[in-house]
């Protein structure tokens, strides 16, 4: 009877083991959720391959007012490529578009998609205006549909752990939290796109574009701002109207002070850092990795004067290892957070609950970047909540710039250098 029993068992542990490792059906192509992209330029394929990867998503359309850039994207995926956004949005098997058009066009395509109906995920900034954003969220509330909003740097492990540590109480009371974003950015990058650099498209530099991932991380850790003050300058880049260095004071409102520093001079691309300081420890992150993560829970009390010279020395060499990826070079990107941030909107829609990263959460980065940029425009200290209808670049920004080096006339230079000047 024993004996019975237990092939029994093995023949069900057979029947088991054989249904785990079974591929699952395939999904029919009429119940996955249908994505469309519009504008397929750098960020586009990231999105493509975000959306791909998901086993119950497909890619429909592709829409770009270039249509070798539509066709390029869609034809690599297998979608239609297309140049009418209306036509894309009248198509019933799209249930979400991805917004990848220059940031100050987000609003204006993400509004046109959510009174489609359709569900919006939009690349970061949310849009360079609180005016733009605010419209955005609110045609998504009055539509019904979900917003999306990329910041995928929110959801690495290192971010996310930090987050709950500071949720929990485990930092203790936040006592300073800084941001630094040090990258670079050839002239050839701002010269390669007429939105580039300007305030119409861009909305801004260093901090807008490239450093918008951090100030949003620098935000969400720290909480609410209660007051900027900051300097920015147009100091190594020729032929833009934004900043491409920017210095912050931050005053939170929990009581914290802070920093903010970015920049896309620093050749050839060093890191992001975010720095977070409690009253029972400290967390640092270099480009989403932990860095340094010592609670006095955890480590214990150290003496009078901190950790020995010995200790700081090992940690610091363990720093400074490679850049982190879009340093650099903004096409390379990994698209692995792009894809937590389409994972959670299928599941959104399936499950009809809230988006891990939903538009008022992302306009918070927002307002801290436009408080930067009147502060930097005034002079003065800025108190939040900004202004919806303000808008930076309508002011010359007081800085002090480098004078351009004086260009010899060839002629002369040819002289001197016949005459033996170097
Ligand atoms: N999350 C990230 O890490 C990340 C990285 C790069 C860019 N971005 C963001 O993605 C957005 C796009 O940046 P990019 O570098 O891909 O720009 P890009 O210039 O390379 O591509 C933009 C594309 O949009 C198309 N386009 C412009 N107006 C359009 C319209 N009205 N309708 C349809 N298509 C239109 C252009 O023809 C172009 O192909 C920006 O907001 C940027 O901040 C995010």
């Amino acid at each position: 009877m024993a004996k019975k029993g237990k092939e029994k068992d093995r023949g069900k542990a057979k029947k088991a083991k054989k249904a785990a490792t079974q591929p699952m059906p395939a999904m029919p192509e009429r119940e996955k959720v249908g994505f469309g992209i519009v504008g397929g330029g750098v960020i586009g394929p990231l999105h493509a391959q975000a959306i791909t990867a998901q086993p119950d998503a497909r890619l429909v359309a592709v829409c770009d007012i270039v249509p070798g850039a539509a066709e390029k994207l869609a034809g690599d995926y297998g979608a239609e490529a297309m140049t009418d956004l209306d036509a894309m949005l009248s198509r019933d098997d799209i249930q979400v578009v991805s917004v990848c058009v220059p940031s100050g066009l987000h609003a204006e395509i993400g509004v046109r998609a959510a009174q489609a109906g359709k569900h919006v995920i939009c690349e970061k900034p949310i849009d360079i205006t609180l005016d733009a954003a605010d419209r955005l969220i609110a045609a998504c509330d009055e539509a019904g549909v979900k917003l999306q909003v990329i910041s995928q740097h929110r959801f690495g492990a290192g971010m996310q752990r930090l987050k709950q540590a500071i949720n929990d109480g485990a930092l203790g009371t936040l006592v300073m939290g800084n941001a630094e974003i040090f990258w670079y950015r050839a002239q050839a990058y701002y010269d390669s796109g007429g939105w580039r650099g300007t305030w119409a498209l861009d909305g801004g530099g260093c901090l807008m574009n490239q450093g918008v991932h951090y100030v949003d991380l620098l935000r969400w850790a720290m909480g609410p701002v209660a007051s900027v003050t900051a300097k920015v300058g147009t100091l190594a880049h020729e032929r833009i109207e934004v900043e491409d260095a920017a210095v912050a004071v931050i005053q939170f409102a929990n009581g914290a002070i802070g920093s903010l520093i970015g920049t896309t001079d620093a050749f050839p691309g060093y890191t992001c850092r975010l720095e977070i300081v409690g009253t029972e420890g400290s967390v640092i992150l270099e480009d989403g990795e932990i860095k340094a993560w010592n609670l006095k829970a955890e480590v214990g009390e150290v003496g009078a004067y901190g950790r020995s010279k010995e200790a700081k020395r090992a940690e610091a060499s363990q720093n400074g290892k490679g850049t982190g990826q879009g340093a650099a070079d903004p096409a390379a990107i990994s698209w692995g957070g792009h894809a937590v941030e389409v994972r959670d909107m299928i599941d959104a829609i399936r499950e009809e609950r809230a988006v891990a990263l939903p538009g008022p959460s992302a306009r918070d980065a927002l307002e801290l970047i436009l408080a930067v940029y009147r502060s930097a425009e005034t002079g003065r200290e800025v108190k939040m909540p900004m202004h919806p209808k303000w808008r930076p670049g309508t002011k010359k920004v007081a800085v002090v710039a480098i004078p351009p080096a004086k260009k010899t006339p060839p002629t002369r230079r040819v002289a001197a250098a016949r005459a033996g000047a170097p």
